[in-house]
C-alpha cells in the first residue's frame, strides 16, 4: 500500500460507509479489537481533514477506541464481505475476531490495519461526545435507543490514507 493525501480520495463517502462498510479496529497487534461500522464519513473540522464514527458503550471495540490514541478505518472490495459480516455479527469479547476474520492485522502508524484492505484512514481521535437524547430533533431517532445506549461519536484528525 502507499501513502495518499485525504484529497486524493476518489470515492463516494455515501457508498464507502453505507454500501462497503468499514472496519473500525484499535489497539496493538498483541491487544487489539475490529468491528464493522456502516455510520461514519469524512469531512473538515478546525484546522484537519477529519473522519467521523459513531460506536456504542456496549461493543468491545470500544474500550480499544477509549484506551488508544489511535484507531484506523479499513474499507475493502466486495470479496472481504463475509469478513465484514464476520466482525459485524461476532463480539472480540467472547471470540479471537482477528483470526476468525481470515485477515491480516499490520501494526504501523500506531495502530492497526488491515493488509486486504484497498483503503485504510489511519486517525488520530481529537474529539469525542456522546449523543444526548434531548436534542434529537425527529423523535423517530429513539427508536434507535430502546436501550439508552447512545452512540459515542469519534472525530478522527486524518493522519494518513493508504492505498492498494
Ligand atoms: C453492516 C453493519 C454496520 C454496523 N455499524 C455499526 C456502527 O456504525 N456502530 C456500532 O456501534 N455498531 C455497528 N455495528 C455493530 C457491530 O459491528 C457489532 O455489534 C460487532 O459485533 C461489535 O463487535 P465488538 O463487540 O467486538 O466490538 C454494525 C454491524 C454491521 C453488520
Amino acid at each position: 500500500m502507499k501513502e495518499i493525501s485525504p484529497a486524493d480520495i476518489r470515492v463516494n463517502p455515501f457508498k464507502l460507509f453505507g454500501s462497503d462498510w468499514t472496519l473500525i479496529t484499535a489497539g496493538t497487534k498483541k491487544s487489539c479489537n475490529t468491528m464493522t461500522a456502516s455510520w461514519g464519513g469524512f469531512g473538515v473540522l478546525w484546522d484537519k481533514n477529519v473522519c467521523f464514527c459513531f460506536v456504542r458503550p456496549v461493543r468491545h471495540t470500544y474500550q480499544f477506541l477509549e484506551k488508544n490514541d489511535r484507531f484506523s478505518l479499513s474499507f475493502f472490495d466486495e470479496k472481504y464481505r463475509s469478513a465484514l459480516n464476520y466482525c459485524g455479527s461476532n463480539s472480540g469479547r467472547d471470540t479471537d475476531k482477528i483470526a476468525g476474520s481470515g485477515l491480516t492485522p499490520v501494526e504501523e502508524f500506531g495502530t492497526v490495519y488491515f493488509k486486504e484492505a484497498r483503503l485504510v484512514v489511519i486517525c488520530e481521535k481529537i474529539y469525542f461526545e456522546d449523543f444526548d437524547p434531548k436534542n434529537f430533533r425527529d423523535p423517530k431517532i429513539a427508536a434507535f435507543y430502546p436501550l439508552k445506549d447512545y452512540h459515542r461519536m469519534y472525530l478522527g484528525g486524518i493522519v494518513t490514507c493508504l492505498a492498494g
